[in-house]
């Protein structure tokens, strides 16, 4: 993969992708300055690049996507000429109890910083976006990057909102902007409201592991690492105002994942514990990822089953990193969406 160099503006650093990718270009590209632009939500967490606060390759801003004047001020300042836009409300159930602050920061949020990309004449802008943009499938078949956008959850509209604006600042402007979408992503640093990492904290402390409805639902997953790696060969030879899915081909039922889980942690299977249903539940999701293997030649490294292993491992030794997170709004969260819930 090339090099990538000049000054690459992330937003959404402090998040579970952002932090792997800020901490990934610093590590794999050398001649890469990174500028992490983060409003520091519940879910941005600077303790997710404390090892890397002091690298002189790396500068922080604490702003909001939504604020144009600061974000203007930044690429300026900063002489950004790349962006990779994280910056994003992502839980489907935090969507369904209220959708506002997926509408704001993720279609207004990215509206701002395509308008300042546009006026600062930046080479790359790459919108890292979702597999759920395309919806729901059934028992076989992938989306490719043709699928119709069918999204079913506030938040997966909120994406398909930022997508489309996109590639009309791509087709009316001629930005140089490029869309990924991505499946289920784990690895080191994600907020454990996801599936994943709850499954893995409520393990390790012995809590009941809420499964909605039957469990069979399918979910796609990559690991972090992979995904990083993807994005920077996307954002070094990517071509503008295309959309490349990255995928793993890594299938599974989410029961199976629970159970791993409590198998890898010691603990009893009487955990699982059937919850009541997410609404407008997504069945299966599943990507078709052979373009960005054929054009870029990039493919998943990380099977799934020594990805796990690796991450079940990193809750166990950072249990510091996610008690703190479990003693804060999260708490909150965790008893209005769960509290005393059995099916
Ligand atoms: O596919 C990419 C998407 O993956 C990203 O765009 C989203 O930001 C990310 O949140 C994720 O969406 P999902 O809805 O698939 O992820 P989540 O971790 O919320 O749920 C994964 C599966 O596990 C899903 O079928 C719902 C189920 N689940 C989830 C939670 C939180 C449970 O059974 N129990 C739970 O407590």
């Amino acid at each position: 993969m090339s090099d990538l160099s000049g000054t690459i503006l992330v937003t959404g650093g402090m998040g579970f992708i952002g932090s792997n990718f800020v901490r990934y270009l610093l590590r794999e590209h050398p001649a890469a300055r990174i500028v992490n632009l983060d409003k520091v939500t519940y879910a941005g967490n600077p303790r997710n690049l404390a090892d890397v606060a002091d690298d002189s390759r790396y500068v922080f801003v604490r702003a909001d996507v939504c604020d144009a004047h600061t974000v203007a001020e930044v690429l300026a300042a900063q002489r950004v000429d790349q962006i990779v836009h994280f910056a994003a409300e992502t839980h489907v159930d935090r969507s369904i109890l209220e959708a506002g602050d997926f509408i704001r920061t993720n279609v207004e949020g990215t509206r701002v910083v395509l308008e300042a990309a546009r006026k600062a004449g930046v080479r790359r802008f790459l919108h890292v976006s979702t597999d759920e943009v395309y919806g729901s499938l059934g028992a076989s078949g992938a989306f490719t990057e043709i699928s119709p956008l069918q999204p079913n959850s506030p938040y997966a509209a909120s994406k398909t909102g930022a997508d489309v604006l996109v590639r009309a600042y791509h087709v009316t402007y001629g930005l140089p902007a490029i869309i990924t979408r991505t499946c289920n992503n784990y690895g080191p640093y994600q907020f454990p409201e996801k599936f994943i990492p709850l499954m893995i904290v409520n393990a390790l402390r012995g809590e009941p592991l809420p499964i909605y409805g039957d469990g069979l639902y399918v979910r796609e997953w990559l690991h972090a690492e992979d995904h990083c790696r993807a994005l920077a060969t996307v954002l070094a030879a990517g071509r503008s105002g295309e959309v490349y899915n990255i995928g793993s081909g890594e299938e599974r039922v989410n029961l199976d994942v629970a159970r791993e889980i409590l198998r890898l942690t010691g603990q009893p299977e009487t955990l699982l514990t059937h919850v009541k249903d997410r609404p407008g539940h997504d069945r299966r999701y599943a990507l078709d990822h052979a373009k960005i293997r054929r054009e870029l030649g990039w493919k998943p490294e990380i099977s799934f089953a020594p990805g796990l292993r690796q991450v079940v491992e990193w809750y166990r030794q950072h249990d510091i990193w996610w008690r703190e997170i479990l003693s804060g709004e999260y708490r909150n969260y965790y008893q209005a969406h769960y509290g005393g819930q059995r099916d």
